[in-house]
């Protein structure tokens, strides 16, 4: 019989990465997907399957987390041996214009299912994932955060999630139950939400570089956050509910650099140097020189891109232009300055490593966001209409 996994936040980045990884390794994988006004499945397209199909193993249900009842049918329906409860309002910047929201979907959805295992007897069949976060740590207490470093959260969503970790923790030692928290320090990838501030930056270098948009506005340039790639983590999410005791495991890859050196890094794959000029709100970041873009040698699409011109072309940016400001509405009324995680356990244990670098992550990124730039250049060139989505 193929083992059932149930992934909330199934639309999501890591749902979405976590769904194909279970796919392949022979699991039927139902998902939980809100009803929204528009289609939501950009993500998971690739992976659905005709529900006239008699033999489907992905398998999509509409929910919410702020709805028990909901949450206990479908835990019935599925009788799933594992749980991966990845769905959260995970934007911190906005859990502080939403901080009722984000609890109840945050803290008291994690309540609900684990409730709904209960209810329905399923504590010895289920194994549950919960995915905790190095927001956590927030103002921390120690460097690198390791399993045993005290938390400090310094939003509503960092503090949603902490009753999250303790109440995962406590359902273990109440009722027995093979529930893990992982730890997970920020993760990315080119289906990254468009609105966290490294898929924000490749985003918009990509558009600047092909003159699709003039500046991009960041707020805090000196945070500074330990990035590894989502189809890395999944993985550890996935491990840890392979073990024989359950525990909980920061997730990282021990490096750590600063939204600064994002931009220059994801620029820098685009061939534009930059240099920085002012301080704090008044920083910003100008072209110095626009060089042979590092991505013409990756692969022969973007050799054709580059041929083609529009990296080269008169409209994109040109030296002594200012592409980079700080707008301060993007600060945060308490900020995480530093997060840099320890993942020895998870090495030791899991036999987890982090296979992607920062580079390869930005590279890839930038390389999909440049792709989507040319095709909005293109469908716009042909008169049709490409969305231009904003903030
Ligand atoms: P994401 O892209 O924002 O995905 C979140 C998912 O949760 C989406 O599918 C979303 O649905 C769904 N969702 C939100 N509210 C919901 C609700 N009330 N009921 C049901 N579904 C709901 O986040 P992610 O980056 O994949 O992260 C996955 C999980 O890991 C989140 O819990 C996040 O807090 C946590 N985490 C993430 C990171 C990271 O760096 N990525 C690090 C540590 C922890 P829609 O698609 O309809 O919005
Ligand atoms: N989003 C955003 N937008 N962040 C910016 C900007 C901007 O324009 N400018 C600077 N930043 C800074 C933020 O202040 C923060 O210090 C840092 O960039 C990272 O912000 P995000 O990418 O929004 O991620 P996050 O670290 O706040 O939260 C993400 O990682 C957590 C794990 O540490 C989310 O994925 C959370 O769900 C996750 O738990």
């Amino acid at each position: 019989m193929p083992r059932v996994a149930l992934i909330t936040g199934v639309t999501g980045q890591d749902g979405a990465y976590l769904a194909e990884f279970l796919l392949k390794k022979d699991y039927v994988v139902h998902g939980v997907k809100r009803r929204a006004s528009l289609f939501n499945t950009d993500r998971i397209d690739h992976l659905y399957q005709d529900p006239h199909l008699e033999q489907r193993n992905f398998i999509l249900h509409y929910g919410d987390l702020t709805d028990a009842t909901n949450l206990i049918r479908i835990v019935q329906e599925v009788q799933p041996d594992e749980i991966y409860n990845l769905a959260a309002q995970s934007h911190v910047m906005v859990s502080f214009e939403t901080p009722e929201y984000t609890a109840n979907s945050d803290a008291l959805g994690t309540l609900r299912l684990l409730e709904a295992i209960r209810i329905l007897g399923l504590e010895k069949k289920t194994r549950f994932y919960q995915a905790s976060t190095s927001e956590l740590f927030g103002k921390v207490q120690e460097t690198p955060q390791k399993e045993t470093t005290p938390f400090y959260p310094r939003s509503p969503y960092g503090v949603a999630k902490l009753y999250a970790y303790w109440i995962t923790v406590n359902y273990r030692e109440a009722y027995g139950f093979f529930a893990c928290n992982g730890i997970l320090f920020n993760h990315e990838s080119p289906i990254r939400g468009e609105t966290f501030v490294t898929r924000k930056i490749t985003r918009a270098m990509a558009r600047i570089a092909l003159g699709l948009q003039d500046c991009l506005f960041l707020g805090n340039l000196d945070a500074r956050r330990d990035w590894g790639h989502a189809r890395d983590f999944v993985e550890a999410q996935w491990l840890m509910l392979q073990q024989d005791e359950p525990e909980d495991f920061v997730i990282a890859t021990g490096k750590q650099y600063s939204v600064r050196q994002m931009v220059e890094t994801a620029a820098a794959e685009l061939g534009i140097t930059l240099h920085w000029q002012g301080e704090g709100a008044d920083e910003v970041g100008i072209v110095d020189s626009i060089g042979q873009s590092h991505l013409s040698n990756v692969t022969g699409h973007l050799i054709k891109t580059n041929d083609q011109g529009p990296m080269t072309n008169a409209s994109g940016p040109q030296p002594g232009q200012m592409i980079v400001r700080v707008d301060r509405r993007y600060y945060r009324p308490a900020e995480v300055d530093t997060l840099l995680g320890d993942p020895t356990k998870a090495r030791q244990q899991l036999g987890w490593e982090p296979k992607v670098t920062f580079r390869e992550l930005v590279g890839e990124m930038v390389r999909a966001d440049l792709e989507a730039a040319r095709r909005d250049e293109l469908v716009k060139m042909h008169g049709y209409q490409a969305f231009d989505y904003h903030e």
